[in-house]
């Protein structure tokens, strides 16, 4: 079946809902996501989105902690309007019906403002430690309500459809004007055609073991984007979250960083603090740092966990400022109000991928990119802590008004697509198979491509991923897909991604630290790392 809409959006956090509700103003827009709507990384977002609403507070200060935070490679254009344009998005998420937590007594106009590590000022709004799912719900109940939006539930994009432009047209060498798409109920696959194509898929958490992110996150616009022949950029800078719940019975569970911007402090099994050691901002240092540190501490003890105590506080707080964190907690025998809770890094954020201008067009005509999926320029080396939610408004916003110039003038291309192709795929008999590759490459990043790495573990490290990729490549075009498989296949081609950017920087900055060359070497990578067809190296 063809489906034909003037916007395809795949996915829907925050940045493809954003993007949405606003093309419907525009043109008829398709929504697909592979899982129920509400499904992302979005719906887990606990600390809040970082904005400069408090009078005492300054754009130039939030400026400021972006770009150090950033490590030298942000670029300041994108981190000032980012910023800048920040609070105006916000009111738009409030006008949408996004309730954020307000300070003092009931009917106030002033919102709680949050801390987190890296910001020097209290300048994070938040709906109590649930921000993420409240944004979902507001934005999924205005989508709902506009008629030109169609969602697409379950629906599982696979390969961006690109057209070469016929000669003597302006324009980039490729035009995207759409997608393969699995519609996985009826194990149908179907093909998307649209004017504009806007990726937002997300992040890739599920490439590592230990991760904050839930199973969607396997990094599928980025592998898209690549096959393509997108520019991707940055992929070594991953970050890790200092402080996952260490539970045996959950699998990802955040604690946030506003626990430590309310006081609390790492400390070891034995009770005594540490982080005093590694920086003066101590538990609230930039997540980098605090992550290595425990690491490091880790490494040194060979115990499990450390423990976050914010005991210090009584259980009225704690219940109105961090509800669901105390009742999950509670849930699992981990009263927080007096007792310590067991944390590990994991694998939280990815600050590069596919490449945008600053009105969100990638290298490829047509194809827009906005949120987790995108390299944008705002994170450099290190994201500030809750930067991206806002950093996927803005992107969603100027991706629109760039869009808004040109659509009238934008038809449908005419060139027929050709129906998928299933070839001579048959049924597997050995899906067992995917899902041991699911966990060698899992196990394979975590060990060798994480918090500290090694020329030695990252070369050890692409062998691995090279092999299971040629192994997962033979077992897509033989066998009838599924999303596990076209998952596999997605994280296989990010996670060597990561692998061929940490080798291309001969250096330790932010994120990526690699004890062959633990200094900084601003002569030769003060760049970002940039892969893709046309520049490879
Ligand atoms: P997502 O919200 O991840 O949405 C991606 C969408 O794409 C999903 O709907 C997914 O199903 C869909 N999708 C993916 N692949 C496909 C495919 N092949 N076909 C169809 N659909 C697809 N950031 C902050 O700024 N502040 C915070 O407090 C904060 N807390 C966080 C807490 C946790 C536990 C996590 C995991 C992240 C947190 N982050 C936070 C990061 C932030 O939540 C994300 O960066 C942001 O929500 C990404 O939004 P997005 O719209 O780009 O992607
Ligand atoms: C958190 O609440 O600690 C997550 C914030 C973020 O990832 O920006």
């Amino acid at each position: 079946m063809e489906i034909k809409s003037d916007f395809l959006v795949l996915g829907s956090g925050i940045a493809g809902l954003a993007f949405a509700i606003k093309a419907a103003g525009l043109g008829t827009v398709s929504i697909v996501t592979k899982k129920e709507k509400v499904e992302s990384n979005t719906n887990y977002a606990q600390g809040g989105i970082a904005t400069v609403t408090d009078t005492n507070d300054t754009f130039e200060s939030h400026i400021e902690d972006t770009l150090t935070c950033g490590a030298g490679i942000c670029r300041e254009e994108t981190v000032r309007f980012v910023v800048e344009e920040g609070p105006e998005r916000i009111g738009e998420l409030v006008k949408w019906g996004v309730e954020f937590t307000r300070s003092g007594n009931k009917g106030s106009t002033m919102y709680d403002l949050g801390r987190e590590g890296g910001h020097s000022h209290r300048r994070v709004l938040h709906a109590k430690d649930i921000t993420g799912k409240e944004i979902e719900r507001a934005l999924i109940e205005r989508v709902a309500a506009e008629e030109n939006i169609d969602v697409y539930e379950n629906h599982f994009a696979i390969n961006l459809i690109c057209q070469p432009r016929p000669p003597g047209r302006n324009g980039k060498d490729n035009r995207c004007t759409g997608a393969y798409v699995f519609d996985i109920e009826n194990n149908l696959i179907h093909t998307f055609r649209a004017k504009f194509v806007i990726l937002a898929t997300g992040g890739s958490g599920k490439i590592y073991l230990i991760t904050t992110n839930p199973d969607i996150a396997t990094g599928d616009g980025i592998a898209m984007a690549y096959r393509a022949g997108a520019e991707i950029a940055n992929m070594e800078f991953i970050q890790f979250h200092p402080t996952c719940l260490y539970h045996p019975e959950v699998k990802s569970f955040l604690i946030s960083e506003a626990v430590r911007g309310e006081g609390a402090h790492l400390k070891l099994a034995d009770g005594s603090t540490f982080m005093e050691r590694y920086h003066p901002m101590e538990s609230l240092a930039p997540r980098d740092v605090v992550a290595k540190a425990i690491d490091t501490e880790l490494k040194k003890s060979g115990d499990d966990c450390v423990f976050l105590d914010i005991t210090h506080k009584d259980r009225d707080f704690l219940t109105g400022r961090f509800p669901n964190i105390y009742d999950k907690c509670l849930a699992l025998g981990i009263d927080i109000s007096k007792e310590p809770i067991p944390v590990v890094p994991a694998a939280h954020y990815q600050c590069g991928g596919v490449v945008v201008n600053s009105v969100g067009e990638t290298t490829i005509d047509g194809l827009f990119a906005c949120g987790e999926v995108s390299c944008t320029g705002l994170h450099g080396a290190n994201r500030l802590a809750s930067n991206s939610l806002l950093e996927a408004v803005v992107f969603s916003d100027r991706a629109f008004n760039r869009i808004s110039q040109i659509f009238h003038e934008t038809g449908y291309d005419s060139t027929a697509i050709p129906p998928w192709d299933p070839g001579g795929a048959t049924e597997s008999d050995e899906a067992i198979v995917v899902a041991h590759n699911w966990d060698e490459i899992r196990q394979c990043m975590w060990n060798y491509v994480g918090i500290v790495r090694s020329n030695k573990r990252l070369e050890r490290a692409k062998r691995r991923i090279d092999l299971l990729s040629r192994e997962i490549e033979e077992y897509y075009w033989n066998f009838t897909i599924t999303s596990n498989l076209l998952e596999l296949r997605n994280i296989a081609t990010v996670a060597e991604l990561i692998i061929r950017c940490a080798l291309l920087r001969k250096e330790s900055r932010g994120l990526h630290y690699n004890i062959d060359y633990p200094e900084k070497d601003d002569g030769n990578y003060l760049k970002d790392t940039i892969i893709g067809k046309r520049a490879e190296p």
